[in-house]
């Protein structure tokens, strides 16, 4: 799939009016990981595939004032530059695989953008995430373990009544390693989306082969419970003098 595709099927989707209410205790339990991450209001923060900011505003609304955002999305982007306004330091439009932006103390990237259509081993969006860290940077990742697919799994309907009511009918399988999303937006079908489901040691691997460093002693298991939809994930680009050590070893 090109960007140019998968921009498509986010675009698509712009057209929910999501206002971060269906979602808030998922947002919370976030938010109490990222206070425990990154204490200082100054850490620089960046929120990869921000979609329409929500997250971004409620980082803005804990009192962070070095965020931004990326998302391949134009229209998803559009939302979160009303969304946010003057709160957020940049909004970019781009894939984060190709970004040149850096040094950033803090990368969060929530709900599936890891595996969205990509190869089973695809390394492209974790190595651009390394490459905007500082070192010893952390990273906050959800993805689509197996529980949280299976979780996923079934029809939905839901009614989004920010601005003027939308139905959003959702129909979710798992087929072949892939967790398929088919949506209709006021009964109009959107390009359906797909997440590749990412075992634990899969996931480990692919990060140490990107440059980070799985951090197991950081998984909060009661977080991980607010989170029943997505697997989480925290990793760390190590130093350089953590390099050399492991090197010496
Ligand atoms: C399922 S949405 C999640 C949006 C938001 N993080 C949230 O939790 O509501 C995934 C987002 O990731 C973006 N995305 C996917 N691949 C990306 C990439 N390689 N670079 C930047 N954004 C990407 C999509 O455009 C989409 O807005």
């Amino acid at each position: 799939m090109t960007n140019v595709d998968l921009a498509g099927v986010y675009d698509a989707r712009a057209a929910i009016p999501f206002d971060g209410s269906t979602n808030r205790g998922e947002i919370e339990a976030t938010l109490a990981l990222v206070r425990a991450l990154a204490p200082s209001l100054d850490t620089t923060i960046l929120d990869v595939g921000c979609g329409a900011g929500w997250f971004l505003s409620a980082l803005a609304g804990e009192g962070y004032r070095r965020i931004s955002g990326i998302d391949i999305s134009a229209k998803n982007l559009h939302l979160a530059e009303r969304h946010c306004g003057d709160t957020v330091t940049n909004l970019i439009l781009g894939d984060i695989a190709t970004s040149t932006i850096g040094d950033f103390e803090l990368v969060t990237a929530l709900n599936a953008c890891l595996g969205c259509f990509g190869p089973p081993d695809d390394q492209r969006f974790l190595k651009g995430i390394q490459g905007v860290l500082k070192p010893g940077g952390r990273l906050l990742l959800t993805y689509v373990g197996p529980d949280a697919a299976r979780r996923r799994a079934g029809e939905y309907r839901v009614r989004y009544s920010a601005g003027s009511p939308v139905e959003v009918c959702s129909q979710v399988h798992i087929q072949s390693g892939w967790l398929i999303i088919c949506q209709t937006i006021d009964g109009r079908p959107v390009p359906e989306e797909r997440i590749r489901i990412i075992e634990a040691p899969i996931l480990k691997r692919m990060l140490s082969r990107a440059g980070l460093e799985f951090d197991a002693a950081a998984v909060m298991t009661e977080i991980a419970t607010a989170l029943p939809f997505v697997s989480l994930a925290l990793a760390t680009r190590p130093t350089l003098s953590r390099l050399a050590g492991g090197l010496a070893v």
